[in-house]
Formats: C-alpha cells, structure tokens, sequence
C-alpha cells in the first residue's frame, strides 16, 4: 500500500530530494542534500529544436520518453545513494508544454510510488526563485529578486521561503521573450537569449532605444516597444538596403532590456529595506545582467545572490530545492496530480499548505 506520510519527518535534517524536471526541451533529474547539490544531469533536445527555430512540442515530448528514465537512474548514480536514501520525489507539474511535463510527472508518480516515496508538485518558476538557494546555502529570506525568464519578468519581495509578494511585472512580454524576438529578427539560432549575448560581444550600444519606463511605472516593466523598436530598425535599413551592425543592435538592445531590471530591482530592494538580493530565471544567465547587478548593489551596500549560470536556465537541481521548501512545509502531492500548462504569476506565487500538512499538526 502507498502510504509514503507515515512515519515521515519533514523536519529531518538534510533530507534528500530527487528533483525531476521536463516542462520545455531539457530532461533533467538532479539530487540534492539539504541545500547540497550531489548530482545534476540533463538531457537536451536543443540542438534538434534549433532545426525548427524554436520548441517543437511533440519532439520535446519524445525526447522526454526517451531519456527520462535514464537521466534519473545517472542522477541517483552520481549522487552516490540508493534509491532507498530518497526523501521525496520532487516534479515540475507546470507551467510548461503539456505533453513534455506529463512524461516527467508520470514518471515521478510511478517512480514515488514504486519507492513509496512522497511525491511533491514543485511550480517550476518558484524552482526558478529557489535555484539561489543552492548557491548561498545560508541564504535567508526576506529579501527582494528578480525573476527574468522566458514566460515572466517580475520583481518580488521573498517574505520567507514559500511567501512572495509582486512588486513589480511586465505589463507585456517577459525580457527573456524580448531576446528570444530580437534574436530572430536578428537571425540568430534559437535560444535567442544566449546567442545575442555572444553577438552583442562585438558590437558598441550606439543604436538608439525607446525608454524603458524608467522612471515611471513603479516596479513594472514593458518590453514590447522596444522589441517592436528594433524590429522596426532593422526592416527600415533592410528595405533602404543600407549596412547595419546585428552587433550593435544586439549590443543596445541587450543594455536597454537588462540595464532597467538592475536599476527597478535595486530601487525595490532599497525601498523594502532589504540587504540582500537574488536572481533567477534564464535572463539572469546573462553575463551583462550579473555584472550590472553586482556592481549596482556593490554601490548601494547590497549583497547579491546569484545561481551559477546553469542553475538559472532550467535544470532540476532548482526544482529539487523548492521541492526542499515544500518538504519542510508538509506540502506533498497526491498520486492524482497532474501536468498544468499555464499557470499565472499570481497562483505561482500563492502558499500552498497541504491538508496533510494542516492534519499532522492537530
Ligand atoms: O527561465 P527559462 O529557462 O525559461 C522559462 O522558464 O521561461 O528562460 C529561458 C529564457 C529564454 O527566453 C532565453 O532566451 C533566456 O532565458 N536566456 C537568456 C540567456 N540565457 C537564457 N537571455 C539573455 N542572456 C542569456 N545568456
Ligand atoms: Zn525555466
């Protein structure tokens, strides 16, 4: 009989958390002790989506079928423990393509099942927040971040590990669709956000942008006009048929989109009277973003947490850490749970306290 909640202690030290993750291209098992990471494995089908210019959901999802089970078995071998020394089986169940977060949510249910393990249902945008987690293992809410990623841009304030209130979001597109758009434009491989970094390298931040509701706007962001800029920009030069440098757009457009997320996350964090902040999301990759950040906080006394590189684009070692958080909430999913292909910021970010939860403590 499944009965995984007897007997378990979810204030045991440094439990062990299998975190699985398949929400876009990547299949991913990572496990981590308390805050350690052991191992972090992943598959990619990037390389065969970069044919199609972007995500094919039907090749992601057989991707998917084909290395999951595989990529969890290496993910447990390379932790260096039995499958019997698994706390909980932590899964993205959304938000992401439908298709691909079945498989991994179907596997973790059998898996947890199998092991009569608990199966947690992590959102894989607070595996996102919680990825900082693992790179400063003392880190300690509150504290404001900024969340840049391919779906959201939004600027929080962590009240404790699972209460997140909005300061600020995109009143349209997320930064990272901003890069992903411009990329195209640009004819630059899919993913967008990675390759303009690498153009941007050799080019100078001379092309005029539209301004970013700096001043305005409170915490809130727009990033269609300026995506809509350099589209314009680029279609103008190319129907004069006169020379333009993809270095300088990708330059310009990278230091308009990344140089207001480092001056609203600063304000926030000053204006809360927080001392720390975090990053996490794709955009916060961006070699750019990481150094502004760093020197804008440096410059106002701030101390800032940022996942190592690998941990900001998606991976499971970060859904395992907010499987970690769960844990220690009681918060653990039924075997009915299943995939969820959008969910908003608002949901993501609501605490949830299982009833489980709430009926071991009476
Ligand atoms: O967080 P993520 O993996 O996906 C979501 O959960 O949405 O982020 C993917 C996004 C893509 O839009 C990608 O272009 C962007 O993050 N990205 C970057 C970089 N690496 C990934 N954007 C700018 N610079 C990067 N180095
Ligand atoms: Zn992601």
């Amino acid at each position: 009989m499944y009965d995984p909640l007897k007997n378990l202690d979810i204030n045991k030290k440094d439990p062990i958390i299998l975190g699985i993750e398949s929400s876009c291209d990547e299949t991913a098992a990572a496990v981590i002790r308390g805050r350690k990471i052991l191992s972090d494995e992943i598959a990619s089908s990037a390389s065969v989506q970069a044919q199609f210019g972007g995500v094919v959901p039907e090749i992601a999802s057989r991707a998917h079928t084909d290395a999951v089970a595989e990529v969890v078995e290496r993910a447990v071998k390379n932790a260096g423990i039995s499958y019997a020394d698994i706390d909980a089986v932590a899964v993205t169940y959304g938000a992401g393509l439908l298709g691909a977060l079945l498989v991994g949510v179907s596997f973790a249910k059998a898996f947890a099942y199998a092991l009569n393990k608990p199966l947690i249902a992590v959102n894989h945008i607070r595996g996102h927040l919680a990825a900082s987690y693992l790179s400063a293992p003392e880190l300690k809410p509150p504290f404001v971040t900024l969340l840049a990623s391919g779906g959201h841009t939004a600027i929080l304030y962590a009240k404790s590990e699972a209460e997140f209130e909005i300061l600020g979001a995109t009143l349209d597109d997320a930064a990272g669709e901003a890069f992903d758009k411009v990329a195209r434009v640009l004819g630059l491989k899919y993913p967008g956000g990675p390759n303009i970094e690498k153009c941007a390298l050799d080019g100078k931040a001379n092309v005029p942008m539209p301004k970013m509701l700096k001043g305005g706007g409170g915490y809130n962001f727009s990033y269609s006009g300026l995506k809509t800029a350099v589209i314009n920009y680029c279609h103008t030069k190319e129907q004069k048929k006169e020379e333009f440098s993809k270095a300088d757009v990708a330059c310009s457009f990278q230091k308009a989109a990344v140089d207001v997320l480092v001056e609203k996350t600063v304000s926030a964090a000053k204006e809360k009277g927080v001392n720390t902040v975090t990053a996490g999301g794709g955009v916060a990759a961006n070699t750019y973003l990481r150094s502004s950040l760093q020197a804008a906080c440096e410059q106002n006394g701030l101390t800032l947490v940022l996942p190592e590189k690998r941990y900001c684009t998606d991976n499971a070692a970060m859904i395992a850490s907010e499987g970690l958080v769960q844990y220690r909430l009681g918060n653990f999913a039924e075997m009915d749970l299943t995939a969820k292909a959008s969910i908003p910021l608002a949901a993501t970010l609501e605490t949830v306290q299982s009833r489980r939860a709430e009926e071991r403590k009476v």
